[in-house]
């Protein structure tokens, strides 16, 4: 296959073909380490843009980054003139995919806008303009160039609400903007030709697209069925020697794998607790004793302090109800129940159910500030917090397990509480 040769003979930058009729226009931006604030990058990464020439007009597919618009125009001048240009997809309006639009809408004023449904308020806020003509599309609609056409799919959440994917049914190829991309910047551009970004995106994969797992098993419903011979992606290598690996690797990380473990009339609840004088620790043990009183809540007791977060952070995800158990210290709850939460940003943990407990010395705000933020990351938190001042007596043991019994209880969807016999828990 051939390699990507990104400059003419005098350096400046040109088209790179992927077929007869469709051509990279992007720009390499090597020297990135961070990108939009959380993501590392080792090698930088691509702001890829495409140009697809048919019979009756040229269509340019995404932009770059503005800094980056000098290399973007050379190449797209490089393969098409301004007044040729009939149509612009965009599908998915992040600076580093828009940054050369308005120009590119200046040079070329006939090209008609295609953005997704969900785009329109987006559009308008990037451009600060009233007087906006674009056509926004749904799966099922398409635009011709003549003896090519682009057929839209509706992706939302991929990673943005307004994410969407183009098809060219007459090159079997896919512009999948962020799907399938990542942050690595290699000048042979192709999937066959670059080194081993293996890393890359599975890394891209766990922090962009992991929060909306269920948004990307729909996507896959849209793009499995589909003849492919190349993915064109907004970062990152082209996909063009077997791509339906990476499709396949999208579906194996995006489904559920808990039930394969238990039984789907079971249902996971995680308590996660710390403790710095075994207080929180005895009643964590007793909250998990009332819950395992649920015969179909499969619970689980981890302490913090023995694990790492990342494994912990793999059960949650998959997990129906998170339990955390923290003391409070100088007014807060304890750092390693912090560190866990704030990881938690790379999952879903909407409507799953949420608890907290925790002993203290003096004040106990540490539990309602757990509970605040456990609400703040959508989960529900039907049972209010359990605070026990030092060490609990027998008394608030058996408190405990009754906390733990109704947290299981509301898991199942049990709204009856189960009147407790005191004998049962001691
Ligand atoms: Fe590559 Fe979500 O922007």
């Amino acid at each position: 296959m051939n390699a990507a040769i990104l400059t003419n003979a005098a350096g400046a930058p040109q088209a790179v073909a992927l077929s007869e009729r469709v051509h990279w226009v992007g720009a390499l931006d090597p020297n990135l380490r961070t990108f939009d604030i959380i993501l590392r990058t080792a090698n930088g990464t691509s702001y890829n843009a495409y140009v697809i020439r048919g019979s009756t007009g040229v269509a340019v597919v995404d932009t770059v980054k503005e800094g980056f618009a000098g290399d973007f125009f050379a190449r797209l001048e490089s393969i098409a003139d301004y007044s040729e240009i009939k149509v612009i997809v965009l599908n998915h309006l992040e600076p580093d995919h828009t940054g050369a639009l308005p120009e590119l809408m200046r040079r070329a004023p006939q090209a008609q806008l295609f953005i997704s449904q969900k785009a329109q308020s987006m559009l308008k806020g990037l451009l600060k303009q009233d007087e906006l003509s674009y056509k926004p599309v749904l799966t099922g609609d398409f635009v011709s160039l003549g003896d090519r056409s682009i057929h839209f799919l509706h992706t939302p959440y991929l990673h943005w609400p307004d994410t969407q994917c183009a098809y060219v049914p007459e090159e079997q190829t896919l512009f999948s903007g962020d799907v399938f991309g990542c942050h690595f910047c290699d000048q042979r551009l192709f999937n066959d030709q670059v080194g081993d970004f293996r890393f890359s995106f599975e890394y891209y994969y766990a922090h962009i697209m992991r929060p909306f797992k269920e948004y990307v098993l729909h996507a896959l419903e849209l793009i499995e069925p589909l003849p492919l011979k190349l993915i064109a992606p907004t970062h990152g290598p082209i996909l063009r020697d077997r791509p339906d690996r990476y499709i396949n690797r999208y579906r194996q990380l995006s489904s559920p794998a808990l039930h394969s473990e238990i039984s789907p009339q079971q249902k996971s609840l995680l308590i996660f607790y710390i403790s710095s004088y075994g207080n929180t620790r005895r009643m964590a043990e007793a909250i998990y004793q009332g819950a395992m009183q649920v015969p179909e809540v499969r619970v689980s007791l981890y302490d913090l302090e023995g694990g790492e977060v990342s494994p912990f952070v793999d059960l949650i995800e998959e997990a129906d109800g998170l339990v955390l158990g923290t003391p409070t210290i100088n007014g807060d709850a304890v750092k390693p129940i912090w560190d866990l939460l704030s990881s938690l940003t790379v999952v879903n943990l909407k409507n799953k159910l949420g608890g907290v407990f925790g002993s203290y010395g003096w004040t106990g705000e540490g539990v309602r500030l757990v509970e605040d933020r456990l609400r703040g990351l959508k989960l529900r938190v039907p049972v209010p917090g359990l605070r026990v001042k030092l060490i609990p007596t027998d008394a608030e043991i058996v408190e405990c397990k009754a906390f733990g019994l109704e947290l299981a209880q509301e898991l199942m969807g049990i709204r009856a509480a189960k009147t407790l016999d005191i004998s049962d828990l001691m």
